[in-house]
C-alpha cells in the first residue's frame, strides 16, 4: 500500500517554502549585477516578459509533475512514463543543483565576511573610497574567501544533517518578511541620496538599441535561476502539496514575490551604484561594493542605527542564502540515499565535498586563477552561464515538453484545474496550456540556439 505523503498545511506555506528556496542571493545579488552588466531598464523589462511567458510555465510543469506523481524528480519520471528514457532527466537535475551549490556558497561565504564586517563596524568606520576597495582586497586574496565559502558550505551540511529543515521554515517566515521591510527601508534611503537619480532613470528608461542577443539569454538565464528552475526542485516541493491546494495561484504568488524582491533589491542598489560611482557594469561584487556605501552613509547620521541595520541586514541575507543553497543540496543528498544506497551521513559529505571543492576554483577564479579562462569566461563565470543560460533552459525545456507531449491533455487539465473544482484555472487552461505546449519550449531553443551560434 502507498504511504501517505506529507503535505505543506496552507496554501501561505506552500508559498513560503517554494519562495524560501526561490528567494536569495539571486535576487540580492545576481540580478542587480546582470542588470547593471546587460543595460538596466530593457533587460528588466525582457527579464520580467521571460518570467511570465517562459519562467511560469516551466513552474507549472513542475507542479503538474511534481503533485500528481508525488515523489522526487526521478521517481517522477518512472511513474508517469515508466520504461522511458525520461529517466535520464533525473539525472541531469542532480548534477545542475551540485555545480550551482559550489558557486553559490563562494558568494554566500561573502556574505558571512560582510556579516563579520558590520559586526566590527568597518563601514561606519571608513569613506566610500575604501569601501569599494575592501571588497577587492578581499575578494582577490587566496585564503579569507577560502575559509569563508568553506563556513558558508559547513552551515548547509549541518542544516541537511541535523535535518533542522523545519525549523529553518520556521525562521525564514520572521527573516523574509524583515528582510523585505529592509529593503523597501534601503530602497527609499538610496533613491534620497544625492546623485542616485542618475541610478533610477537607468532602471525606469529602456535603451532597446543596446539589448544585444546574449542579454536576452542572460535574462531567461536570470528568470531561471531565480525561481530555482529546470532542476527539479519545484517539483519535489510540489509533491508535497495538497490534492485541494490550487496550485496555479500558489505559483503565481511565488513566482511574483520572487519578482518584487528583485525589483526591490534593483532600486536599492542601482541609485547608490550612481550615488557612490561604482561602475554599474562592474560584475559580481556589485552588490558587495554599494550596499555598505548605503550604510556608511546612513552611519554619518545615525550611526548606531546603520550598524544595526547593516548587521540585520547581513545576517537576512545569509539566512535566505541558507535557505536556497539547502534546497540545492538536498537534490543530490536524497538521490544518493534513495537511488544508491548510501547513508544519509556519507550522502552529505559526497555532496559537500564536490561542491567544496569546485567551490575552491570559483573562489581562486578572482584572484590567484584570475588569468584561467574557459571559453573567454572567468571559471566562476563559466559555470554560473552553463548553468543558468543552458544547463537550467534545457531542464526547463525537458519539463514543459514532457507535460505538453508526453502527458496527456486531460491528465495536465485534471491537475491543473483540481479535477474541474477550480473554475477560474478552467478558464485560464487554454493560455496555460498553450504557453507550455508551444510558446515556452519554442522560445527557449530559439533563444539557446541564436546565442550558442552568436557566442
Ligand atoms: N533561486 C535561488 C536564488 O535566487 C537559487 C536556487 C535555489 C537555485 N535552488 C536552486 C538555483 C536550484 C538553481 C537551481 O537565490
Amino acid at each position: 500500500m502507498e504511504k501517505t505523503r506529507e503535505t505543506f498545511g496552507s496554501r501561505f506555506a506552500v508559498i513560503m517554502a517554494m519562495a524560501g528556496s526561490a528567494i536569495g542571493l539571486g535576487n540580492i545579488w545576481r540580478f542587480p549585477y546582470m542588470v547593471g552588466q546587460y543595460g538596466g531598464a530593457a533587460f528588466i523589462i525582457v527579464y520580467i516578459a521571460c518570467s511570465f511567458l517562459l519562467a511560469l510555465p516551466i513552474f507549472l510543469s513542475e507542479t503538474i509533475i511534481g503533485r500528481r506523481s508525488r515523489t522526487n524528480t526521478f521517481g517522477a519520471m518512472e511513474k508517469l512514463a515508466p520504461g522511458t528514457s525520461w529517466k535520464w532527466l533525473g539525472l541531469l537535475t542532480v548534477i545542475s543543483p551540485v555545480i550551482i551549490l559550489s558557486y553559490y556558497s563562494v558568494v554566500g561565504g561573502w556574505s558571512v565576511e560582510y556579516l563579520f564586517k558590520s559586526l566590527s563596524f568597518e563601514f561606519t568606520d571608513t569613506d566610500a573610497g575604501s569601501i569599494q576597495s575592501l571588497f577587492g582586497t578581499f575578494i582577490s586574496s587566496t585564503w579569507e574567501p577560502l575559509i569563508t565559502h568553506t563556513l558558508f558550505m559547513l552551515m548547509v551540511a549541518g542544516i541537511i544533517l541535523a535535518g533542522v529543515k523545519s525549523g529553518i521554515e520556521r525562521f525564514t517566515k520572521i527573516t523574509m518578511p524583515v528582510l523585505f521591510v529592509l529593503i523597501v527601508v534601503m530602497m527609499i534611503y538610496a533613491i534620497s541620496l544625492p546623485g542616485s537619480g542618475a541610478g533610477v532613470s537607468y532602471l525606469l528608461k529602456p535603451d532597446f538599441s543596446k539589448l544585444t542577443m546574449s542579454a536576452v539569454a542572460a535574462a531567461m538565464g536570470q528568470a531561471f535561476f531565480s525561481l530555482s528552475l529546470g532542476v527539479g526542485t519545484i517539483l519535489t516541493y510540489a509533491s508535497y502539496v495538497k490534492k485541494d491546494e490550487n496550485i496555479f495561484a500558489s505559483s503565481i504568488g511565488t513566482a511574483v514575490s520572487d519578482i518584487l524582491f528583485a525589483l526591490l533589491a534593483g532600486f536599492a542598489i542601482m541609485p547608490a551604484v550612481f550615488a557612490s560611482g561604482v561602475e554599474p557594469g562592474a560584475g559580481p561584487g556589485l552588490v558587495f561594493q554599494t550596499l555598505p556605501f548605503i550604510f556608511n552613509k546612513m552611519g554619518t547620521a545615525m550611526p548606531v542605527v546603520s550598524s544595526l541595520v547593516s548587521i540585520i541586514f547581513f545576517v537576512t541575507i545569509l539566512v535566505a542564502a541558507l535557505t536556497s543553497a539547502i534546497s540545492m543540496m538536498e537534490v543530490g543528498v536524497s538521490y544518493l540515499v534513495d537511488n544508491k544506497g548510501m547513508s544519509r551521513l556519507w550522502a552529505t559529505v559526497t555532496v559537500t565535498v564536490f561542491a567544496w571543492a569546485v567551490g575552491i576554483l570559483c573562489s581562486l577564479s578572482f584572484g590567484p586563477l584570475s588569468e584561467v579562462k574557459i571559453l573567454g569566461n572567468s571559471i566562476f563565470d563559466f559555470l554560473d552561464k552553463m548553468c543558468s543560460n543552458f544547463l537550467m533552459a534545457f531542464g526547463g525545456l525537458l519539463f514543459t515538453l514532457f507535460v505538453g507531449w508526453k502527458m496527456d491533455e486531460a491528465s495536465v487539465r485534471d491537475e491543473f484545474t483540481n479535477g474541474g473544482t477550480k473554475k477560474r484555472n478552467s478558464r485560464w487552461f487554454k493560455t496555460v496550456y498553450f504557453l507550455i505546449k508551444y510558446v515556452a519550449p519554442v522560445a527557449i531553443v530559439l533563444i539557446f540556439v541564436t546565442n550558442l551560434i552568436i557566442s
